[in-house]
């Protein structure tokens, strides 16, 4: 992952972590609230066992919630899409993570089979903050599918 991506989608960008390499001894990676991760953190989740190379995640957007997502073993494909531009960024570095703002459709695939998912949330678990339903979505992000009109497509 090139640490100097530009993010071409809305409530988007690259968080660095701080980290200190004590190789052979191991990789320190540091995350702190309002500083690399830029909102106060309420609460932590991860994933493990992705077993099914297949398997795709989140195909959802939030109304509100703030999130950085990390790769922190492993690699895999995350897609986002603002309602008019999508980028696909392969995360597969722990120090840098993408911040996942506000009505931002991210889809998560192409598992390593040793891929661990971190995510820092800005709020605890809320389905009302949920969008799960690709046209509701659009509508809500003032885009609508145009027949013949594609979103452009950054990587
Ligand atoms: P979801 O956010 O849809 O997972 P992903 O985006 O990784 O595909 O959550 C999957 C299920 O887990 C869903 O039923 C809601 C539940 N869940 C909680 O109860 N609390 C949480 O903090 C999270 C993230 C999910």
């Amino acid at each position: 992952m090139n640490k100097n991506l530009k993010l071409s989608v809305k409530n988007s960008g690259l968080l660095n972590l701080k980290f200190f390499k004590d190789l052979p001894d191991g990789n320190l990676f540091i995350a702190e609230a309002r500083q690399q991760v830029p909102f106060d953190i309420e609460r932590i989740y991860f994933i493990n066992t992705l077993a099914n190379p297949k398997a795709i995640r989140g195909k959802h957007a939030h109304r509100e919630l703030k999130q950085g997502i990390f790769c922190i073993s492993g690699s895999f494909n995350l897609s986002l899409d603002d309602g008019f531009s999508k980028q696909r960024i392969l995360l597969n570095d722990p120090s840098c993570g993408v911040l996942l703002g506000p009505m931002l459709w991210h889809t998560m695939s192409s598992f390593s089979y040793d891929c661990v998912i971190l995510v820092l949330a800005s709020a605890g678990f809320n389905e009302a903050d949920y969008i799960r339903d690709y046209d509701k979505f659009l509508t809500l992000a003032g885009a609508s599918r145009k027949p013949g009109v594609k979103a452009k497509i950054a990587t």
